[in-house]
């Protein structure tokens, strides 16, 4: 079996297989990296005065990491810059965020540059490579410029933009040619694939054949759809830890009877809160028979927050939570408890088994993971339901929940109005058969998918750029 190379902006050290506080993808790809006994490279979330490319290297239960720090000038035009004040933004549709300088793009060069530089002296023949993430796109043509021929995929997490929006990026040509590069490219879902394979179409000279082989200037690659899924058996494990039945007992008793809405998200415009506080506003004003009975706990700790739209949103979200409590609010009664604390994948997972109904309002998202959590959390002798928007890739597997566009109010409203008079025979049917697709097409299947896809030769192999 080939060794596997894992890249991503940020590694998390492993933890002990079953142990709490790791993120799903960081617990799928530590498995992924036992397996085929590989290496996970990026950058350490360190700076240092002057890059080095020195490499720290950790072994924690049967995963190494690789790990550099990187210059401070690198995090304000690489990650605060470039990766999050241009492309998350742009990739998300909200041209009116994103911001185009031309010291980003250099900056974004440079650490895709720095990253190739450290990471070629440790790859070996056999070697396949798997880059994550929109901080690295041109990180594979980085490395078949210093002489890299072994397979190398990419991933993307979040969406790709239709074309009307990739293209007032200034640099978006060379963006997507960099991606001919790779041997296969994965996508979330087919929405995403489509646009890319017309962007493709129809702004370049490339051509695109069947099964989403493509082939531009003698570099052929293949790009899939590919949707990410969640570690499953080990949230429906950690659901059931006792911290999480510790965690859920207490929401309960906290609850005090009364039925709880839980968001759980990023501090991020994406996820929609303005929206999703908007739509609860809406529910209460139309709903008073519902005062005293309900209340929406929005957990959403701080991102980003060097980032000016994300102060911005953050203050946002105080304002309309004091309106909201202010408004509604009695001596008895909170309906919004607004939490910016971080809490572990158990305490999540005992909190989403508490709650009667799950609220996910992304204005845009690659796949969004918490949905398939709330499903895979709850009870199946007494499943509370899952509200999901349609602009969340999740939405595509996801079928069975309640189906909502966020930008409607009203929508939420009635949504939220639905969930809560929702009869359990109900409840149960829909959730049997979100979790039938959480359970099928969960973060084992996903992985196995894109390298499998990755081990398969192309006709063309790639070789020096
Ligand atoms: C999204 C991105 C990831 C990123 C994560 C947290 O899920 O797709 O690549 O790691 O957000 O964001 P941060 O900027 O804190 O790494």
């Amino acid at each position: 079996m080939s060794r596997l190379i894992i890249v991503s902006n940020r590694v998390q050290q492993p933890v002990a297989e079953g142990a709490g506080n790791q993120g799903g993808l960081a617990v799928a790809l530590s498995a992924a990296l036992r397996e085929h006994s590989g290496l996970w490279f990026g950058w350490s979330g360190d700076t240092t005065a002057h890059f080095t490319g020195e490499i720290d290297f950790q072994t924690n239960y049967g995963v190494t990491t690789a790990t550099i720090d990187l210059e401070e000038q690198d995090i304000d035009e690489y990650y605060n810059g470039y990766a999050n004040r241009t492309l998350w933004p742009l990739f998300h549709y909200r041209i009116d965020l994103a911001e185009f300088q031309r010291s980003f793009a250099g900056g974004y060069e440079r650490v895709n540059a720095r990253f190739a530089d450290t990471l070629i002296p440790l790859i070996e023949p056999d070697d396949l490579l798997w880059i994550h993430d929109y901080h690295l796109i041109p990180l594979g043509r980085e490395l078949r410029r210093r002489g890299c021929t072994n397979r190398i995929g990419f991933f993307l997490h979040t969406p790709w933009p239709a074309a009307g929006i990739l293209r007032t990026l200034p640099s978006c040509r060379q963006l997507v040619e960099s991606m001919f590069h790779y041997d296969v490219v994965g996508f979330q879902t087919p929405e995403w694939l489509s646009s890319f394979r017309y962007y493709v179409a129809s702004q370049t000279e490339a051509s695109v054949g069947a099964d989403g082989w493509m082939t531009l200037e003698n570099r052929t690659m293949r790009a899939i759809a590919c949707p990410i899924g969640l570690d499953t058996a080990s949230f429906v494990e950690a659901s059931t830890a006792p911290v999480a039945l510790e965690a859920c007992e207490r929401m309960r008793v906290s609850a005090n009877g009364r039925a709880m809405i839980v968001g759980a998200d990023r501090l991020d415009y994406s996820k929609g809160l303005p929206e999703r506080f908007l739509g609860y506003e809406h529910f209460l004003a139309t709903h008073p028979e519902r005062h005293g009975k309900v209340f929406l706990l929005q957990i959403a700790p701080v991102s980003r927050d060097e980032v000016a739209t994300y102060q911005d949103i953050h203050n946002t979200l105080d304002a309309l939570a004091g309106r909201i409590n202010g408004s509604f609010a009695n001596i008895e009664w909170v309906p919004l408890r607004y939490v910016n604390q971080g809490h572990s994948r158990e305490q999540l997972a005992g909190i989403y088994r508490a709650a009667r109904v799950g609220l996910v309002t992304s204005l845009r998202d690659g796949m969004n993971l918490v949905a398939k959590e709330y499903v895979a959390a709850q009870d199946p002798e007494d499943p509370g339901v899952l509200i999901l928007s349609r602009f969340a890739g999740a939405s595509l597997q996801l079928k069975d929940a309640v189906l909502i566009n966020p930008y409607s109010a009203e929508e939420i409203a009635d949504a939220i109005e639905r969930a809560l008079s929702m009869p359990l025979a109900e409840r149960k049917a829909r959730w049997r058969k979100l979790m039938d697709s959480v359970e099928r097409e969960d973060v084992i299947w996903w992985r196995k998918r894109f390298v499998e896809a990755l081990s398969l030769p192309n006709e063309t192999p790639k070789g020096n750029a």
